[in-house]
């Protein structure tokens, strides 16, 4: 009897979404590659473009708006949380871990594997100003890139642009011949994306780098963590339903929508 109970309310929370949240759009790049991984999972996500950009906020305010999205997020049953943002990981998940028995997943500046595979020995970082203050991606450098010349670019402007769907306008092509071209010319031979709204500039990236450079977007390897977890914790829908995607926006929602609409209709 108690384990009949115990496996029903299991199955119910097997059967809950994945709670994803990000400042605006940017985290949608880390919901294709876990949708993509993982196509039985309901999601939910959170896009908080009526406080973004979060790169130049104080780790306080943060804080308080991760609280308030993941008090929404569990409010639709969410059973495990990604932090879709290098930023709001940079300054909250210590403190959401701490707060929340659910399990979380965060962003983290894929320095290991850029280093481990640089020819040259230089690695162009991109990332928010937030995000390059953070300890996670200071102690990142010190366990691993202490063999490497690390180029740290703050990518200014770039999220306005990813929400504004302007990934390959001539303000955006400006912005990133600005930010890439010293790194190409200091030989720099990968680029770790460190903020989830870049990889949707990967192909005017690849555009100024050519050959030249691997560009790292952490993603995939985050979807693989999330699998992991979910297997860990024995979390997988093996309900059978269609995966059901909501989608909730603190501002503009039809950015969201229309980011989403992009993904789907590319893949
Ligand atoms: N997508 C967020 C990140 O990964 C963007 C931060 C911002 O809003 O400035 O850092």
């Amino acid at each position: 009897m108690i384990f009949s109970t115990l496996n029903s309310s299991n199955s119910s929370l097997m059967n809950a979404p994945i709670g994803f949240f990000d400042s605006g759009v940017g985290g949608l790049s880390v919901w294709r590659e876990g949708v993509k991984l993982l196509p039985g999972e309901h999601t939910v996500y959170y896009a908080d473009n009526a406080y973004c950009p979060y790169g130049a906020k104080d780790p306080d305010e943060i804080i308080a708006r991760s609280i308030h999205i993941v008090d929404f997020l569990l409010q639709h049953a969410c059973k495990l949380i990604v932090v879709a943002c290098h930023t709001a990981t940079a300054a909250a998940i210590d403190y959401l871990r701490m707060r929340y028995p659910v399990p979380f997943v965060g962003m983290g500046p894929a320095v290991k594997p850029a280093a481990q595979h640089s020819v040259s020995g230089v690695v162009g970082v991109l990332a928010t100003r937030g995000t390059f203050k953070g300890r996670l991606y200071h102690e990142t450098l010190a366990q691993f890139a202490t063999d490497v010349q690390i180029i740290e670019q703050p990518g200014d402007g770039l999220v306005e642009l990813a929400e504004a769907g302007q990934t390959d306008s001539d303000e955006a092509r400006a912005l990133l011949q600005q930010y890439i071209r010293p790194m190409l010319d200091a030989g720099a031979d990968h680029l770790v994306l460190g903020c989830t709204h870049y990889p949707f500039f990967i192909p005017a990236i690849a555009r100024i780098a050519g050959a030249h450079m691997t560009i790292i977007d952490p993603a995939p390897a985050v979807a693989q963590r999330i699998k992991s977890l979910l297997m860990q914790h024995n979390l997988f829908n093996t309900s059978g339903d269609d995966a059901r995607h909501e989608f909730f926006s603190s501002g503009n929602l039809q950015a969201v929508r229309e980011m989403a609409g992009r993904i789907m209709n590319n893949e």
